[in-house]
C-alpha cells in the first residue's frame, strides 16, 4: 500500500524553500538519526539546486550508535550528529555555519556590499527536532513545537547571537513514498501522522524491521515466552504472537482476558519512540 501522505502546505513549504534559496548561503538538512536514509527527503537534490548541504542527524540519543558512524563515513556531504534537546553536538554544527564567514565577506566584498551574517535554511521532514534545534540555537523559546508532525509553520528568519541567520521551513514528506518499508519508518518514528496508518499494522512492522533485536526487547518487558495465540485469530505470525505478548504483560486486556492488541501496538510503538526499547536504527546503514 503506497503511502499518500502530502497535504496542501507541503506543496507551498517546498515553493518557499524555492523562493528563498537565493538568500541563503548554507542548507542545513535534518535527519532522523534512527533512519537517516528513509528521513532524506528525494525532492531535496532537486529543490536545494546544488546549495551547500549540512546533514543533521537528530535524535541521536535514541539512535544507534556505530550506524551512526557508519553513515558519517560512508556520506559525501558532511554530516553532524545532534542530540537537540540535551543540545549535545550543537557548537560542532554552528562552528561549521561560521566557517562560511571569510568565504562569504570575500564574496561580499567583490561585490561592493557590507558583510551581513552567514544565513542558514533549516529544512527537515515533520517530527524531526527543527523547532527543538532552532530553540537550542536561539537560547529562547522562539519557534513553536510540538508533539505531532507539522506542528511547525511559520516562515522565519530568527537571527542568532552569533552572526547568524536562521530561516526557518515547516517539515515536508515528498508526494509520493513508493517504498512500503519508508512509509512504515517513517511513521514508526513519527514523521507520519499516526492516523495514517492503522496502529496495529505499523507495530507489527516495527516488530519485524526490529527482529534482530528480539532478544533485548524481551528482556526490556519481561518476556520469556511468546504466547500462542487463541483460536479464533485467523493469522499467526511471530510478530503477532510477540504484540500479543506485549499487550498480554502490559495488561492491555479486553472484557474475557483477550488482549486489546490497538493498545499493545501503542504502547510499543510510543516506547519504541521515547527510545525505552533500547537505541534501534531502522534503515541498513
Ligand atoms: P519539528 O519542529 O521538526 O516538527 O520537531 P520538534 O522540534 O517539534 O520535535 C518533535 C519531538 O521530538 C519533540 O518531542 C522533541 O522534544 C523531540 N526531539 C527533538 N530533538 C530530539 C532529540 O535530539 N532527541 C530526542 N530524544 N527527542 C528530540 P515531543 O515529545 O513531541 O514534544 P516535547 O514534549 O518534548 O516538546
Amino acid at each position: 500500500m503506497p503511502i499518500n501522505w502530502y497535504p496542501g502546505h507541503m506543496k507551498k513549504t517546498s515553493d518557499i524553500i524555492v523562493e528563498n534559496l537565493k538568500l541563503v548561503d548554507v542548507v542545513v538538512e535534518l535527519r532522523d538519526a534512527r533512519i537517516p536514509i528513509s528521513s532524506r527527503n528525494p525532492k531535496f537534490d532537486e529543490l536545494l539546486q546544488g546549495k551547500s548541504r549540512l546533514i543533521v542527524l537528530n535524535k541521536s540519543d535514541l539512535a544507534d550508535e556505530a550506524a551512526m558512524h557508519r553513515f558519517v563515513r560512508q556520506s559525501k556531504d558532511p554530516v553532524f550528529v545532534l542530540n537537540a534537546v540535551s543540545g549535545k553536538g550543537i557548537s560542532e554544527l554552528t562552528q561549521e555555519i561560521e566557517k562560511g564567514t571569510e568565504a562569504l565577506r570575500a564574496k561580499l566584498a567583490r561585490q561592493g556590499r557590507k558583510m551581513r551574517p552567514i544565513r542558514a535554511m533549516i529544512v527537515g521532514i515533520p517530527n524531526v527536532g527543527k523547532s527543538t534545534l532552532i530553540n537550542r540555537l536561539a537560547g529562547k523559546n522562539v519557534a513553536q513545537t510540538g508533539d505531532r508532525p507539522g506542528v511547525t509553520r511559520g516562515k522565519q528568519w530568527i537571527r542568532l547571537a552569533k552572526n547568524i541567520e536562521l530561516f526557518d521551513t515547516p517539515g515536508i514528506l515528498w508526494p509520493k513514498i513508493d517504498d512500503d518499508s519508508v512509509g512504515m519508518k517513517l511513521a514508526c518514528t513519527g514523521a507520519i501522522k499516526d492516523q495514517v496508518l492503522p496502529l496495529e499494522e505499523l507495530a507489527l512492522a516495527l516488530l519485524s524491521l526490529l527482529q534482530p533485536h528480539w532478544d533485548a526487547i524481551r528482556s526490556v518487558y519481561g518476556i520469556e515466552e511468546l504466547m500462542e495465540l487463541p483460536e479464533d485469530m485467523t493469522l499467526d505470525t511471530a510478530e503477532l504472537r510477540f504484540l500479543y505478548t506485549i499487550g498480554h504483560r502490559r495488561g492491555c486486556l479486553m472484557k474475557g482476558g483477550v488482549v486489546d492488541l490497538e493498545r499493545a501496538a501503542k504502547f510499543l510503538i510510543d516506547d519504541y519512540r521515547a527510545g525505552k526499547l533500547g537505541r534501534f536504527t531502522l534503515d541498513e546503514v
